[in-house]
């Protein structure tokens, strides 16, 4: 295993010729992202968008071929539309479309808009308050779509309580699981967590767009994305690709987590999405008995942060165990105990951010800088 390295697979990928171009996929400049974790292979493979269907073959190819290199024990190959973001290895291949092209592409019918939930870094409570603020919403009425795009730890399966993979329509269409009101699909219910969580740049991007675009939503008021953590190039490729009507950033209490905040908000303030605010999440700790407040990680760092950066401040979630417990049963509080204390942090959130997608909706088609 230890002589497996870059040039074993791209020597055996050097082997599978592009039908129309005639050149093989190394010399073409198709392949990127090439990621090999003991033994474990993944890579992507760039394509013009129209041609996607047309190269599943050679993407088999490409597969069967590495899948012959000594000391490979799986492959993964996806394709990957070309985007304006050219992969480190991209020398002469000429640049795609402008990035607004992509996002068209991306009109999910029936979906009418789509908010992300996002923080700086993992941990933070990204997937509590998406799960939450998606049922929440629903719990008002709303027709909502949940997506796990968190391709590094997807973690909506085990919340929402769903092992099963999804049917589909024709054998490419996926339909969502629904449950406790709302719609959810996750690359979780297609891969196992492990798979998951070595994909890496185009192949998170590719594996997003399959997602969005090959799920049968039918008609949603809002899909809530649970984002991949971080700000870096796939989230914010992921940004500019989705046409997002807005987003919700997660942040504990504590400076090194704001600090993330800040590159958050800066990267959808790039991408003119939208921020409709910072929550709060693990803000304090409520003691069961007596009820007092505990404050774990200092007090008021996300409101003062939002006050600074001026965007709105969407409020406190608690530390309570019954949130935890309730996830880790598949069972989320907004859904098993709707009027409980423990769920009204999250029924306030999905109101302020229902008054913010309403408010955003006369302002769609102008793309909005809200820090300036
Ligand atoms: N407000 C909360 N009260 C109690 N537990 C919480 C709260 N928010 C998150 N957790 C727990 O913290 C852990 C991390 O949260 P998670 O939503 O998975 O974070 P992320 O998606 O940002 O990685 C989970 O076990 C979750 O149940
Ligand atoms: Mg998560």
């Amino acid at each position: 295993m230890a002589s497996l390295d870059k040039s074993n697979i791209l020597n055996a990928l050097a082997t599978v010729k592009d039908p129309d171009k005639g050149v093989d996929v190394v010399a073409a400049d198709m392949v990127q992202g090439l990621v090999i974790k003991e033994g474990h292979v993944l890579f992507s493979l760039e394509v013009d968008p129209s041609r996607g269907p047309a190269l599943e073959p050679v993407r088999k190819a490409c597969e069967d071929a590495v899948y012959k290199v000594p000391g490979v024990l799986s492959v993964t190959a996806v394709l990957t539309a070309h985007s304006g973001e050219a992969p480190q290895t991209a020398k002469s291949a000429p640049k795609a479309a402008p990035k607004t092209a992509s996002a068209q592409e991306l009109n999910i019918p029936g979906v009418k808009k789509i908010i992300a939930v996002a923080s700086g870094k993992g941990g933070v409570g990204k997937s509590t308050v998406a799960i939450n603020l998606a049922i929440a919403l629903g719990n008002q009425g709303l027709k909502v779509g949940l997506l796990d795009a968190d391709i590094y730890g997807p973690s909506v399966p085990r919340m929402m309580g769903i092992a099963e993979k999804p049917d589909t329509t024709d054998g490419k269409k996926l339909i969502p699981h629904e449950k406790y009101g709302i719609k959810t699909m996750s690359i979780g219910y297609m891969v196992d967590e492990d798979t998951a969580m070595i994909w890496r740049g185009p192949m998170v991007q590719s594996a997003l767009m399959q997602m969005m675009n090959d799920v049968v939503w039918g008609e949603l008021d809002v899909l809530v994305v649970d984002m991949p953590p971080g700000t870096g190039d796939a989230q914010l490729t992921m940004a500019q690709k989705v046409p997002l009507a807005g987003s919700v950033i997660v942040s504990t209490p504590q400076e090194i987590a704001l600090a993330d905040v800040r590159r958050g908000i800066a990267m959808f303030e790039k991408t003119h999405v939208p921020v409709f605010g910072i929550v709060e999440n693990m803000a304090y700790f409520v003691s069961p008995g007596s009820g007092e407040k505990t404050f774990i990680f200092g007090e008021g760092g996300a409101r003062r942060t939002a006050e600074a950066l001026g965007v709105p401040f969407l409020g406190e979630i608690p530390i309570y165990p019954a949130i935890r417990e309730g996830l880790d049963e598949g069972k989320p509080i907004t859904a098993i105990a709707p009027q409980s204390e423990e769920a009204s942090p999250f029924a306030q959130l999905a109101r302020k951010v229902s008054a913010s997608l309403t408010e955003s909706s006369s302002e769609r088609a102008a793309p909005k800088i809200v820090i300036e």
